[in-house]
This record gives C-alpha cells, sequence and structure tokens, in this order.
C-alpha cells in the first residue's frame, strides 16, 4: 500500500506541498519524484503545489536527536567476511539482465545501505551499476576523500559487493543524469534499465505464502512488459523510487528535457510520454522504504548466522519494522530528513570540495529555474499539462 491512500485525498493535498518542498530539499539524485501519489497519475500531478511555497502550512515541528557519525556502518565487510544472501532470494537460470543503475552525488552511508538492500533482496550484485555523480573526477576511484566528506565514496567496498561504479565526467543535474543512464543503456544494447534513488531501502514480503521475493517479482513485471503488446514506457515500484525503464520509449520522446535540470523535467517526462500514449504503470514487487538515515550496521539485511534460508525471522521483523519507523521520521520530520547533511560535513580542502551549504542553496537556485523553465515551455506552471489541454507539440508555441 502507499504511504497515502485515496481516502486520505484532503490531507495528502494540504501536506503534499510542505513533502514536495522536503523532497527537493534531499540529495541531488532524489530531487525528483512524480510525488506523494505515483499510483494515481493524473491525479498525483494535480495535487502537486504552486511555486510559491511561502503559504503552505508550517510543518509539524519535531525534534529528532541528530545521528551521531558513523563511520563504519558495515563492519563484517570491513573484516572481509560479506554473509550470504538468502538462497531463497536470488533466482537461478535466469535469462534476463537487469542493470539497474544507482545515481550517487551525496552520502555514502544512505548509497551502500540502498546497494546493500538490492542486495539482499536477491538483485545480482554484477548487475547493479553505481553512477558516480559526485563531480570529484577520480578522487573517490584513488581514495582521495575522508568518510565525512558528503561526496566521499568507498570504491573498495563496492568492488567487493560485486557492485560496478560508472563514473559521469562531471556533476551532472537529474535531468542530465537521466540520460546518460539511457545512453548508457543505448550504448551497451540495452532495450530495457532500472534506476533507483539512493535513498530507499528495499525488503521482500517474507510474510507472504507462497513466498517470492522482491527480485523475483521484479523479473515477473519484466517478463510480462517484454511479453506484452502494451506500448509502454515506464513501470514503477512503488512512485519512481524503484523504475523499469524501456528505451525505445525513451528515444522516441526524445529523452529528457535537460533544460529543466531538477523539479518538474519528471512532469516534462511523464507527460510527454502519456501524449505520445505510453503506458507507465505500478507493480509491487515488495517494500521500499524511503530514507534519510541508515542503519547502525548493514548486517541485519542479511540472515543470520543458522537461518541463511529462514523466512520471516525476528530479524527481519526488526528490521521491517525499523526501516517503517525511519520512513516515518523522513516523511514527518524536516529534521529527520537531512540529519546527514548535518553530520557529513568534512572533508574541506580535498580535490573538488566545496560548501555544502552553498551546494545545496545552488541545486535549490536551478530548481526554481527549471520551474520557471517548464512554465515558459508549455505555457502552463503545474504539472497536469494534459488535463490543460496541451498536446505533443504544443511546447513552446506561445
Ligand atoms: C484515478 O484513477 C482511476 C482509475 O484508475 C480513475 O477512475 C480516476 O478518475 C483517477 N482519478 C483522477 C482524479 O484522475
Ligand atoms: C573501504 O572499504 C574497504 C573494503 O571493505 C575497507 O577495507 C576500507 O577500510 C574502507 N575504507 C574506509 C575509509 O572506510
Ligand atoms: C494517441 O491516441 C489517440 C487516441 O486514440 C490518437 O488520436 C493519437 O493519434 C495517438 N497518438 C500517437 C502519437 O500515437
Amino acid at each position: 500500500m502507499p504511504p497515502i491512500s485515496l481516502n486520505r485525498r484532503a490531507i495528502a493535498a494540504l501536506i503534499g506541498g510542505f513533502v514536495i518542498f522536503l523532497v527537493i530539499s534531499g540529495a541531488i539524485t532524489n530531487h525528483v519524484r512524480p510525488d506523494v501519489i505515483q499510483n494515481n497519475l493524473s491525479w498525483a500531478k494535480s495535487l502537486l503545489p504552486p511555486p510559491k511555497q511561502d503559504e503552505l502550512p508550517p510543518p509539524p515541528e519535531k525534534e529528532t536527536p541528530i545521528q551521531p557519525f558513523q563511520e563504519e556502518i558495515f563492519q563484517l565487510a570491513k573484516e572481509g567476511r560479506i554473509p550470504k544472501v538468502n538462497p531463497l532470494n536470488t533466482v537461478a537460470n535466469n535469462d534476463l539482465k537487469t542493470p539497474l543503475f544507482i545515481g550517487f552525488t551525496r552520502n555514502w552511508y544512505l548509497l551502500e545501505q540502498a546497494v546493500v538492500s538490492y542486495i539482499t533482496a536477491g538483485w545480482p550484485a554484477s548487475d547493479i551499476i553505481v553512477v558516480d555523480n559526485t563531480g570529484v573526477m577520480d578522487s573517490n576511484l584513488r581514495g582521495l576523500l575522508s568518510p565525512k566528506n558528503p561526496w566521499y565514496l568507498n570504491h573498495t567496498r563496492l568492488d567487493q559487493l560485486g557492485v560496478s561504479v560508472k563514473r559521469t565526467p562531471t556533476l551532472l543535474t537529474f535531468a542530465q543524469l537521466q540520460n546518460f543512464f539511457i545512453n548508457y543503456a543505448v550504448e551497451q544494447n540495452w532495450d530495457h534499465f532500472f534506476w533507483s534513488h539512493m535513498d530507499v531501502a528495499v525488503l521482500s514480503k517474507e510474510y507472504e505464502q507462497p513466498y517470492t521475493s522482491f527480485y523475483a517479482r521484479v523479473l515477473d513485471c519484466l517478463r510480462q512488459a517484454k511479453a506484452s503488446k502494451e506500448k509502454w514506457a515506464l513501470k514503477f515500484f512503488a512512485y519512481d523510487w524503484l523504475t523499469l525503464v524501456r528505451v525505445e520509449a525513451m528515444k522516441d520522446v526524445g529523452g529528457w528535457d535537460t533544460q529543466i535540470p531538477f523539479y518538474m523535467t519528471d512532469c516534462d517526462m511523464y507527460e510527454r510520454l502519456f501524449q505520445r500514449n505510453y503506458t507507465q504503470k505500478d507493480w509491487d514487487a515488495g517494500h521500499i522504504f524511503d530514507l534519510a538515515s541508515h542503519l547502525q550496521d548493514l548486517a541485519v539485511l542479511y540472515p543470520a548466522a543458522g537461518e541463511e534460508s529462514a523466512l520471516d525471522t525476528t530479524r527481519f521483523k526488526e528490521l521491517k519494522l525499523e526501516l517503517e519507523r525511519m520512513m516515518g521520521e523522513k516523511q514527518q520530520n524536516k529534521k529527520g530528513r537531512n540529519t546527514w547533511q548535518a553530520v557529513q560535513d568534512g572533508g574541506q580542502g580535498e580535490p573538488f570540495w566545496r560548501n555544502p551549504k552553498g551546494f545545496e542553496k545552488a541545486i535549490n537556485f536551478w530548481i526554481e529555474k527549471g520551474r520557471e523553465l517548464f512554465k515558459l515551455k508549455w505555457n502552463y506552471p503545474d504539472c497536469d499539462i494534459i488535463k490543460a489541454g496541451r498536446k505533443a507539440g504544443d511546447e513552446w508555441t506561445q
């Protein structure tokens, strides 16, 4: 179930603007989200807030303790003892490729958590591509940044996990990063790929019978999509927190509009796909938690010793509760959402270091400019441009 359901529309409308403000104040790669209610797209779009955010109701004030900075959250990996994934989660003899891009700009800890959760949910590590969009060139590859640096990423750890890393040549915006994914897929001759936000953790529904792991369900989705005659473009797993993308459709609509760098560029893309009759439907593969904080020890994502192929164990139940708690904290609490920014502000003087507060401000500046540009393009300020009568080819005509 989505966190906000249809019978709570009124509440959703009130808090929608605030939630979106929180959403865009997250990590750079998380800036764009077709917002809180993706499962009814046209409805969702009309809920987007007007550009002015000052008039929105103030957020509920609630203090959460700032997480103390923790340099290592996966001690077992550091010791070279990565646990085994539950064999019930992986899929043997799979003939389908499932390349998964996870874009990274800031906060290694959230990234590592997301990556490990995909691996423990059965995703083959060799299909996961972390896209290092830090703009620090080869500094992470050469281990030049310290863990308190927001742009720090541990290359060795990702290698150890079996995940590959692809570097962007310079810091890309959200829209550019999306086109980077598409172009990479084109170069590899892939007709589809997945991309995920880096501030999520996924979890299979271990309590369901018969049991199908998160990854196995993703494969079901892909297999059905490929076999169908439907003119599909995207499949959303919990909004766009994880998305399956059909490359041909992306090429058909000319890719993402990189002149709308962050916010609203998703509306621009999704509406242009609808204008050309592409479908964009939801698929439930299991839990996807939207997080601003990380677990104390990522080892809890793996089965405990002696329970290697057990399901719905005490460990699992506690993990699920903890992730739910963390997601609640992020969604309700501005402070909770940004804790990592406060704890990871070091690295001054290291290669390509920028002032993290200035970095955030600059992104928000371009978000605003993107919104203005969207309005110029469609002569309309909100996401629901089809409802407002705009057809394919109506852009830039006023
Ligand atoms: C939401 O979707 C349903 C069908 O899935 C549709 O009947 C309904 O009109 C949609 N709501 C809006 C506001 O578009
Ligand atoms: C990076 O990961 C490797 C491999 O797990 C580990 O040995 C190393 O200590 C980590 N580096 C830092 C700075 O934590
Ligand atoms: C989309 O569907 C509508 C209605 O069936 C049709 O008129 C239009 O030509 C289609 N557009 C494209 C690009 O296929």
